[in-house]
């Protein structure tokens, strides 16, 4: 196509009286238009990377289904926390054939810890309440967790917009007589920020 246009280019130049009326609005038109569905090396890449992104917001929503399930990998997950005090997601499922069990929590907002604190702390459904209630008089220097809380069988530290923490666990922890919930210890927080922690 440019090699074409550039000798159609030149023919005009050579002879500038002939090409003049005629051959500019019709010929370049015509080849410019056949060309890139021909020669295509640049039109064919186009689709092609058309396609992934048509899928990447598909998998996108599937990555952060607002309170849907948390998409785990090699037995971690990564969840988020926002400034509108929610995680998003509701249920987080630990496969059996982890030993191990890592949850990164990122916050997603802006606010700072003192007002808008994340935190995920796992305990069995039952002490959720308690725990919560034990933490708000621990204080932020305590990630809202009672020291030595035994009820308490994994937490995070409690974080800011923008920050991220994990926390990972052992397993077994989570295997006996649950059900087991996943929290933020934030006073007032477990209300909504909460959800179903369990091994399959
Ligand atoms: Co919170």
């Amino acid at each position: 196509m440019n090699v074409k246009i550039t000798l159609l280019t030149a023919a005009c130049a050579l002879a500038l009286a002939a090409c003049g009326d005629k051959s500019p609005p019709p010929a370049p038109a015509a080849p410019a238009s056949t060309a890139p569905a021909t020669t295509a090396p640049a039109e064919t890449a186009a689709p092609a990377s058309t396609t992934p992104a048509e899928t990447a917001p598909a998998s996108t929503t599937a990555s952060a289904p607002a309170g849907g399930a948390a998409v785990v990998t090699d037995c971690a997950t990564e969840i988020e926390g926002n400034d509108a005090m929610q995680f998003n997601v509701k249920s987080i499922t630990v496969p059996a054939s982890c030993s191990e069990f890592k949850i990164t929590l990122k916050h997603t907002g802006k606010m700072p810890v003192a007002a808008m604190g994340h935190n995920v702390v796992i305990t069995k459904l039952e002490d959720m309440k308690k725990v919560a209630a034990d933490g708000m008089g621990a204080g932020i220097e305590n990630d809202y967790v009672k020291a030595g809380d035994d009820r308490v069988i994994a937490h995070t530290k409690m974080i800011g917009g923008g920050e991220t923490t994990s926390v990972s666990f052992d397993v077994s922890k989570i295997k006996g007589d649950g059900p087991y919930e996943f929290f933020c210890s934030f006073p007032g927080h477990s209300a909504i920020m909460k959800g179903t922690i369990a091994v399959e």
